[in-house]
């Protein structure tokens, strides 16, 4: 830990059946395992005004929510989790696992919701003081078959396939354009040798970053 400046920051992304909370939690028991000093969150949520927007953003009943208000809540639930728990832990120097985060805005609503890019990219940056993931590991699957996978039932999981399938088809829009930050995993690969390349490609993230393993 000597060389290491300040914390990481990793993000899971992927649709809904992706299987990418599995996978964050396996790391979350790796890094435990190894005694690195880590913080395990989800978005929207893992603050009390965070867990309170969630359960408004996803509550079915919710039907009339119009886009811009669905976009700002999600921004507002992000805020709160950055000031109150991610730049603390940065400045910690702990290792910060996030179930989604910023890249979920841009598959969700910007680009699956045809909102204004540069727009919503300011208000993002607003909200978050403009912390930025060092590694995002995109759980890339065909929608039927992760749909396949589980019970669908909150406000987003209850849009139609063409929803996510547009959803899916921006992420990996973003990952054309972010190479180096975001790593496309093939979520249809078993889940221990999906766990192998999590942590291998964590592991050379922390190297980089001063680590010693
Ligand atoms: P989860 O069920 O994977 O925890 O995610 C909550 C839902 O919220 C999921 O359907 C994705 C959606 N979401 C957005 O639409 N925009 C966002 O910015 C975030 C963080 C999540």
């Amino acid at each position: 830990m000597a060389g290491v400046r300040r914390g990481v920051f990793i993000t899971f992304e992927g649709v809904e059946g992706s299987g990418k909370t599995t996978q964050a939690q396996g790391l979350v028991d790796w890094l435990s395992e190894h005694n690195l000093p880590h913080l395990f969150v989800r978005e929207p949520g893992s603050t009390a005004v965070s867990e309170m927007i969630r359960e408004i953003l996803l509550n079915p009943e919710n039907k009339t929510m119009n886009p811009k208000c669905e976009v700002l809540l999600f921004l507002a639930a992000r805020s709160q989790l950055t000031y109150e728990k991610l730049l603390p832990a940065l400045h910690k120097k702990q290792i910060i696992v996030s179930d989604r985060f910023a890249d979920s805005t841009y598959a969700y609503q910007t680009y699956a919701r045809d909102l204004p890019q540069r727009l919503i990219a300011i208000f993002n940056r607003f909200a978050t003081a403009g912390i930025k993931p060092d590694l995002t590991l995109l759980f890339d699957i065909d929608v039927t078959e992760a749909r396949k996978r589980g019970i669908f039932d909150d406000r987003m999981e209850c849009e139609e396939e063409d929803y996510h399938r547009k959803v899916r088809e921006g992420y990996l829009k973003l990952a054309h354009r972010a190479k180096k930050r975001v790593k496309i995993l093939d979520a249809a690969k078993p889940v221990e040798i999906l766990k192998r390349e999590v942590i291998n490609n964590v592991k050379n993230l922390l190297v980089r970053k001063g680590y010693t393993l």
